[in-house]
């Protein structure tokens, strides 16, 4: 599991260094963010918010320990005590390049730097540096915090390993590094958008559409499909059984027509801007900028939810996040110790393993949490103690893994928006295929029970698709476990059956 640094600092905390600092401390790495404006910190708060709201959604894996965001007043002091700074001020070339020049001076030579710049080259910003060698451009998306893609691209003076550092830093935030061939303008992807956007004004200003309608004319087609397959796969398909060839010699004469204005651009007269702006205005019917943002991060969400499922483009690199979670995280997310170590030093008895805060779309038409939410967190819970007697990554990955096959939840009182809940957790009992566990599910802080859940595992060997004997290493602590709790009294629900 490659290291994330421990602290990083910003350059700029706007919509990109914002959703930058969103990224690194929600994957637990310290932030120090340098911005002149005042008001950054209240508008970083609320992308925060934004990210929190997302990841809480995104995966059920619980996160690591948030990183801190802290604002200092130079660029000096944001480069100082990090491991790596990334660079997102306004897109202005001396700007940049003073910025790059002040805040590298005061780094050691191993800091590495990334410029979000859209498409300045890094040879040109990494002039003034102090140790150019360790520059390169880190090109995100927006929203930063829930788009993949980061392109790489060095400049003259960048040193090989710069990049392949920064491109291992983006792949445990959980993104995915693209690492470009050579500088270019623009690099790959705004090359490509910016000849969409051209296009579009062409559309708009010679009254052929409205920017709805050209909208539509992506969402509603090539932009699902953009998601799974880029360009070339989808006319390959689109080719039929005859596959790329046949779709050049079916389409590709259309080229000379052209359809497209090329690179002339429509001038941006007073006029044409006027349109666009009230046809925009129309289009967003009243719903604020906050609003559609987190309509825009739900969807992108389910999307990447629904691409995790088959493995496809994003999700696959969503997947791949929550593995190197499995990993790195030993228990939950702001885990208030384990819980009591037995008296000979041995395991905890009983475990505290998960915590979690309650969102607030878990709560349904009665005010409280659903009950289907209950066996979330029980689950969730489950799967916490499970990283903690050894099945990690790598156990999964070898085909071994503990499925649930039975569960009795007992509902002892209401959980509300923001609450903060433990699960203390017994193990009742072991053997070779099995593993009985019970847990507690109470208010962090409180005694009283919330709910109770208990639970029959039955070890598998998923490929063959059947209960197999535990594996060695993981079998060692669930008996450790087991023995120490053994001593504990056995929870007055358990064994309960459901009758009048
Ligand atoms: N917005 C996007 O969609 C997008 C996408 C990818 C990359 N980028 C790139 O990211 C960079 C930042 O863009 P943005 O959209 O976040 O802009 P922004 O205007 O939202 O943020 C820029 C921030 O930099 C701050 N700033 C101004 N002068 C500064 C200085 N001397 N030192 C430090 N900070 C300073 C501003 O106060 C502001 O908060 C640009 O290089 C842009 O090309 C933007």
């Amino acid at each position: 599991v490659p290291d994330l640094p421990t602290a990083i600092g910003l350059l700029g905390g706007g919509v990109i260094g914002g959703g930058w600092a969103a990224r690194f401390a929600l994957n637990g790495v310290d932030v120090r963010v340098y911005d002149p404006d005042p008001d950054a910190p209240r508008r970083l708060e609320e992308i925060l918010a934004g990210a929190r709201r997302a990841y809480a959604k995104l995966t059920i894996l619980p996160l690591p320990v948030e990183g801190g965001v802290t604002f200092v007043t130079s660029p000096e002091e944001a480069a100082t005590g990090v491991q790596f700074v990334q660079e997102s001020a306004p897109e202005r070339v001396e700007l940049k390049q003073r910025l790059l020049a002040a805040a590298s001076a005061a780094a050691g030579p191993d800091v590495v730097f990334c410029s979000s710049t859209s498409g300045l080259r890094p040879s040109l910003l990494q002039a003034e540096m102090a140790h150019p060698e360790r520059f390169a451009v880190g090109h995100p998306f927006n929203p930063v915090y829930l788009l993949p893609l980061v392109e790489c691209c060095g400049g003259d003076l960048t040193a090989p390993p710069t990049i392949d550092r920064a491109a291992e830093i983006y792949r445990a935030l959980g993104m995915h590094p693209l690492v470009l061939r050579r500088e270019i303008d623009g690099f790959l992807a705004d090359r490509l958008l910016e000849a969409l956007w051209r296009e579009a004004l062409w559309l708009v200003n010679d009254d052929d559409a409205t920017v709805e309608e050209i909208d539509d004319a992506i969402s509603y087609g090539a932009g699902l499909r953009w998601a799974i397959m880029g360009t070339f796969l989808t006319y390959r398909l689109g080719g039929g059984e005859a596959g790329m060839a046949h779709f050049m010699e079916q389409f590709g004469p259309a080229l000379a027509l052209p359809w497209t204005k090329l690179v002339d651009v429509p001038s941006l007269t007073p006029e044409l801007i006027a349109k666009i702006v009230g046809q925009s205005d129309a289009q967003a019917r009243g719903r604020s900028v906050a609003e559609l943002e987190r309509y825009r991060d739900d969807c992108l969400v389910a999307l990447l939810q629904a691409l995790r499922a088959q493995d496809a483009g994003a999700g696959a690199t969503l997947a791949a996040w929550e593995r190197r979670l499995l990993d790195v995280v030993p228990g939950a997310g702001g885990t208030p110790g384990l819980g009591e170590a037995s008296a000979d030093g041995g395991p905890p008895a009983p475990l505290a393993v998960y915590v979690r805060e309650i969102p607030p779309d878990w709560i349904d038409y009665n005010g409280h949490v659903t009950e289907s939410r209950y066996l979330e967190l029980f689950a969730d819970a489950t799967d916490a103690l499970l990283r903690y007697v050894g099945v990690d990554a790598a156990y999964v990955g070898s085909g071994n893994s503990y499925y649930t096959v039975e569960t009795h939840i007992s509902h002892l009182g209401q959980l509300y928006a923001g609450d903060r809940v433990q699960a203390i957790t017994q193990v009742l009992g072991w053997d070779e295929k099995r593993l009985h566990l019970f847990h507690t599910l109470v208010r962090v802080g409180e005694e009283e029970p919330v709910a109770m859940g208990e639970h029959m595992l039955v070890h598998v060997d998923a490929s063959a698709g059947r209960a197999a004997p535990v594996g060695d290493g993981v079998r060692g602590r669930v008996a450790a476990l087991a023995e120490a709790h053994a001593a504990l009294p056995r929870p007055e629900r358990s064994g309960r059956r459901i009758a009048l």
